[in-house]
């Protein structure tokens, strides 16, 4: 299949797709032996041989895994501050995946990562609406009405949430603290913490738990696992 020189060189996990067009604006690229320096160029994915600095890009398998992130570690693939990123949790895989969304540094629980760039832009993309389950620790015990709020739809500064699912799951009336399973499928900025806020419940501490069908299970803080065959098809499924 012909695609644009610069995706199939990040599909191979060479860089960012603009990075690449550096690359190749550089004239560091070569496809079957002759040097490509303009944008716009298309290759063969089968049968080109493509290379960078002199190297070979070969195609790479992808990847796909769940990571449970803890907190304090950064969903990003790099930091110039030079704090953890999600990344660092995953070094000992070869292919360079990257963080599907995004959860805030002191949000734990299920992170997607892969080098599939296609399918992660679809499961991060809100048109898809795909549910993100999250429990929340809060302050107080949420009553019936503020519940409701979260279910109906909650405004916020950037407009009104979608309606949600809510559901008070353990109240603790000595620390005086509720959790909640609160599921949406928006990805606003923070956007569990500042619902919750709006109801006037600050959100203590935040875990996500599932991610449409993917579910975080017993895997603990900081390990990952491989998605199973089935479960990457299922979620190709998804989108076709
Ligand atoms: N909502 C938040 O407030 N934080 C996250 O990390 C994810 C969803």
């Amino acid at each position: 299949m012909e695609e644009r020189l610069q995706k199939v060189l990040a599909a191979r996990g060479v860089a960012s797709r603009r990075k690449c067009e550096e690359l190749i604006l550089a004239g560091r690229v070569m496809v079957n032996g002759k040097k490509v320096d303009q944008l716009g160029f298309k290759v063969d994915d089968e049968h080109d041989k493509i290379e960078v600095d002199g190297n070979v890009i070969g195609k790479v398998p992808f990847v796909y895994l769940m990571l449970h992130k803890p907190t304090g570690v950064i969903t990003s693939a790099s930091d110039p501050q030079g704090r953890k990123v999600v990344t660092d949790l995953v070094k000992d895989i070869k292919e360079r995946v990257y963080p599907v969304g995004r959860l805030d540094l002191d949000t734990s629980g299920l992170l997607l990562m892969t080098n599939d760039g296609e399918l992660a832009n679809k499961i991060a993309h809100p048109r898809f609406e795909i549910d993100k389950v999250y429990l929340a620790t809060v302050k107080g015990i949420p009553s019936e009405q503020a519940l409701k709020t979260l279910r109906e739809g909650v405004m916020l500064e950037d407009g009104m949430t979608y309606p949600a699912q809510a559901e008070l799951t353990f109240k603790d009336p000595q620390l005086n603290q509720a959790t909640i399973k609160l599921t949406i499928h928006e990805g606003r900025n923070r956007q569990v913490r500042r619902m919750c806020q709006a109801v006037g419940h600050p959100v203590v501490k935040l875990k996500r738990v599932q991610l449409g069908f993917l579910t975080l299970g017993k895997l603990a803080p900081r390990q990952y696992r491989m998605l199973t065959p089935q479960e990457v098809d299922k979620l190709r499924q998804l989108f076709t």
